[in-house]
């Protein structure tokens, strides 16, 4: 027994021993040029594998991801968050990306073992010590789904997207083209923003997108800036504004204001139920005195002109993008500008109906400024 304690003992020393001569000196070398050593590629992507799994939330809680608002809304996050390690899928990956260890697998190598849970789990959380980063937002994730709905629509057809992502070449070319006579801003908004948003802030009817072609320049400058600070969250939108220094957001802002209304720019509004729409014109107008909620009128419209520069106007806005971001405000989670207080007192009270029906009303009004 003691002789078995003494070689125990003598044992935990070497291995002490080691532990400092390689952590401590300097010893394992980390180069990326250079593999692991034997087992420890296996041992490190095993346990993530099997953390993966472990932790993914369960098949019932996947929502619908195959609408293609969402596919779209995804393509655009992914084109230029993801798509420099992982490439699209008719392209490769750069050589750096390749030089990186582990390398970032292609995204249709990278889709092809995981089911959607699994693909949310990864996206928002990151793989730590590999590059793989996590989602931008902390408080908010309901937004990974845009992109796990992108993943998914590679994984079910080989080649899903190619048509539609040649286009975005297509348009993307031109649009750099145009940029030689154009300035310098609209490129980068064509480029950067309307891949998403449209070439006129409309962004071609997706209801997941808010439109831009409706809002006054310093909201839009004061929104972009609470995207970057993350005083306002929203994965996409953190990912896009931190590209941005504060002149180009004051130029962009001002590019879209200035931009044109998109005249073809109206949603479809022929499944918004008349009596909700109804309640919901009742309450902007009038508010409820004995439920503390004002009315919304006196900040947001409909009126000719913005009630001030820094309201954003809400008719004509996509409906389900003012449900969801009324269900922010409520939750407490919809930051904003520093005018985002005054949304945080006229909000508590409102119940869901009253969401649903201030949402169709608005949705329900011809856009104007
Ligand atoms: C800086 C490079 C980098 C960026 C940017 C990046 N990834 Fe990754 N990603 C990786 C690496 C490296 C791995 C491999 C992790 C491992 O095997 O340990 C990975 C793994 C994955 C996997 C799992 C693949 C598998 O085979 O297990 C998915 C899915 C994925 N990434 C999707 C995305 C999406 C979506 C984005 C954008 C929101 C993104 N990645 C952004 C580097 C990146
Ligand atoms: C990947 C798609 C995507 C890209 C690229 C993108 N946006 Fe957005 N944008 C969104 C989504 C989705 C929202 C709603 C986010 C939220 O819930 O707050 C949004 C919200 C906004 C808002 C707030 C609108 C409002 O009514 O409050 C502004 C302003 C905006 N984007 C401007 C831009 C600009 C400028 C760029 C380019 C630098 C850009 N966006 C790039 C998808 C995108
Ligand atoms: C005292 C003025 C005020 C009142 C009253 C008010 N709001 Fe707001 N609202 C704002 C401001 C300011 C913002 C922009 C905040 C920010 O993002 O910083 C805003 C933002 C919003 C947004 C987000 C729009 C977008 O494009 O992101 C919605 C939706 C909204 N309000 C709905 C309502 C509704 C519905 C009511 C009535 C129950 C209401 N508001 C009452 C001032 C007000």
């Amino acid at each position: 027994m003691r002789s078995f304690l003494k070689a125990t003992l003598i044992w935990t020393g070497i291995a002490a021993i080691g532990a400092v001569l390689v952590v401590g000196f300097g010893l394992y070398n980390v180069s990326a040029r250079q593999g692991h050593l034997p087992g420890v590629s296996w041992v490190l992507h095993t346990a993530y594998r099997n953390a993966v799994r472990l932790r993914s939330p369960s098949e019932d809680e996947v929502p619908e991801i195959s609408a293609p608002a969402l596919i779209a809304l995804g393509r655009g996050h992914y084109q230029d968050a993801c798509a420099f390690c992982h490439a699209m899928p008719d392209q490769s990956r750069s050589q750096t990306a390749l030089s990186m260890l582990p390398a970032p697998p292609h995204i249709t190598d990278a889709v092809s073992d995981w089911d959607p849970q699994h693909m949310y789990w990864i996206v928002k959380n990151g793989v730590k010590m590999s590059g793989m980063p996590g989602w931008p937002s902390t408080k908010r994730d309901d937004d990974v789904w845009s992109v796990v709905a992108f993943l998914d629509a590679v994984k079910q057809a080989e080649r899903p997207v190619s048509a539609a992502e040649t286009d975005l070449a297509g348009i993307v070319q031109e649009r750099d083209d145009e940029a030689d006579q154009n300035s310098r801003i609209a490129s980068i908004y064509q480029s950067g923003c309307g891949r998403c948003h449209g070439e006129n802030g409309f962004a071609d009817g997706n209801v997941l997108i808010p439109r831009l072609d409706t809002l006054p320049a310093a909201y839009i400058e004061a929104s972009l800036q609470a995207y970057r600070s993350g005083a306002r969250q929203s994965g996409i939108m953190q990912q896009a504004a931190s590209q941005l220094s504060d002149e180009q957001i004051f130029e962009i802002a001002a590019y879209i204001a200035e931009n044109g209304r998109d005249v073809s720019g109206e949603y479809q509004t022929g499944s918004l139920d008349p009596a909700l729409v109804a309640r919901g014109d009742l309450l902007a107008h009038g508010g409820d005195e004995k439920a503390n909620i004002p009315s919304c009128i006196s900040c947001h419209g409909p009126a000719s002109r913005p009630k001030s520069d820094r309201f954003p106007p809400l008719a004509g806005q996509s409906e389900v993008f003012l449900r969801e971001q009324l269900t922010l405000w409520k939750s407490g989670i919809r930051g904003g500008t520093d005018r985002a207080v005054m949304m945080h007192e006229a909000i508590p009270n409102l119940t869901e109906d009253d969401i649903l029906a201030l949402a169709q009303y608005y949705a329900s009004l011809p856009s104007g400024r």
